[in-house]
């Protein structure tokens, strides 16, 4: 059994299928059997012997996005954080004084695996409605064992189910430390590194680690040391830096060869370099420089040492209390000046190869068929702040997630 979609114009994201590096193909068609992209290329060369034929008339087709930095299992809200950050508080001095994702923290307190479940189901939902197809689920509002545990639990339960996102789940093991450890941060690093990433990796909970490396959160030296645990137990390394100052995360996320590096906001050139020379992915997360008010990256110096980009949502209730990449992308055109380019290969290939997952973020030949065909004439169309879903139809691994009425 396969099936057919033909559609105005397909982007395959993969440069040896079609033309420039978007792999554009005019009245395209892609072949899908068994989940799996069977044949992409110009309709006019598609062999007849699909079962069934799906015209998507002038739709515009691109492999489903990827979101590859989220903080998607947290509950609660803080919307009164949001509301003093609107009258000049300080996201750092929120913390400080117990908030931030100390509050998160609260909240998870009193929430089952169950309820995280629940709350993560629905947010993956909506995401998938706005095209996402793998998505990318960080724990780390837990901070002490027994919590991370429990969001780590809810995201396996979402990664078993066919009608989500595919999800890939990592261990934020490093985020801030509990409430009762203030004044123990070594103690918490060492019981972190010795049991806590031995025990997620021997139970396939988390295939990535994460730590906040910055000022006022873990330092250069307590990164590098989940680094090597991570590596021990065959985890991979994801690194939240340079949000807020340059304390040498980045040269540390090329030392551990690190999967990817993200915010990246205050980065110097040597940090930069390192990144591009060791081929570390460098993720952009431009709703929560939006969020601070922060100004963007230094897209130049990015550019110029040849930097892999990718763009995520960061998804999360302290710094960027949204759920859509495609607003991610457009902001990320709008205040950091990406190409359509950039922008829509960092939400797609880049992205999934950050993650590990060569078969998506890209139609070619075997590729997971995951696509989405949107409502739009083409992808600088996409780029716009619509602020709205012109998702038509979302498709994982061959199955429908998302269908517009
Ligand atoms: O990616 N700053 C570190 N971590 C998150 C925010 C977490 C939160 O405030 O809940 C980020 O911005
Ligand atoms: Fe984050």
């Amino acid at each position: 059994m396969s099936t057919l979609y033909r559609a105005a114009r397909v982007l395959t994201c993969d440069p040896l299928t079609g033309k420039g590096p978007l792999g554009i193909i005019d009245d395209g068609a892609v072949v899908v059997r068994e989940g799996r992209v069977a044949w992409v290329g110009p309709y006019a060369n598609a062999k007849a012997d699909a079962a069934e034929t799906r015209d998507l008339g002038s739709a515009l087709l691109t492999p489903g996005l990827v979101d590859a930095h989220t903080h998607a299992a947290w509950v609660g809200s803080r919307h009164e954080e949001y509301m003093m950050k609107m009258r000049g508080a300080d996201y750092r001095e929120i913390a400080a004084k117990g908030g931030g994702i100390v509050s998160s923290h609260r909240a998870l307190i009193s929430s089952s695996v169950a309820d995280i479940h629940a709350t993560l189901r629905a947010r993956l939902a909506r995401m998938a409605s706005m095209g996402v197809t793998t998505c990318e689920v960080k724990s780390g509002y837990g901070l002490t064992f027994e919590l991370e545990e429990r969001q780590l639990l809810a995201i396996a339960e979402a990664a078993k189910d066919p009608s989500l996102p595919f999800v890939v789940a990592t261990f934020l093991a490093l985020h801030a430390l509990p409430p009762d450890m203030k004044e123990r941060k070594d103690e918490y690093v060492t019981s972190v590194c010795e049991h806590a990433v031995a025990s997620v990796a021997a139970r396939k909970l988390a295939r990535f680690v994460d730590a906040y490396v910055d000022q006022n959160a873990f330092s250069v030296p307590d990164a590098r040391r989940l680094a090597a645990a991570a590596h021990a137990s065959g985890l991979g390394v994801r690194l939240h830096v340079g949000q807020f100052a340059d304390i040498g995360g980045a040269e540390l996320g090329a030392e551990v060869s690190a999967a990817s590096c993200d915010h990246l906001e205050i980065l110097g050139e040597a940090g930069a370099r390192a990144l591009a020379d060791k081929g570390v992915y460098c993720t952009l997360l431009p709703t929560a420089s939006f969020t601070l008010k922060q100004a963007p990256p230094d897209l130049g110096l990015l550019r110029r040492v040849g930097a892999r980009l990718v763009v995520a949502s960061d998804s999360n209730p302290g710094t960027a209390p949204s759920e859509s990449l495609v607003l991610a992308l457009s902001l990320a055109v709008r205040l950091y000046g990406l190409t359509t380019e950039e922008a829509l290969i960092g939400a797609t290939r880049n992205a999934a190869l950050s993650l590990a997952e060569p078969e998506r973020g890209a139609l070619f030949t075997g590729a997971h068929a995951d696509f989405v065909a949107w409502d739009l004439p083409h992808e600088d169309a996409l780029m716009q702040p619509w602020g709205v879903s012109r998702a038509r139809l979302v498709v994982r691994e061959g199955r429908t997630l998302h269908a517009a009425p």
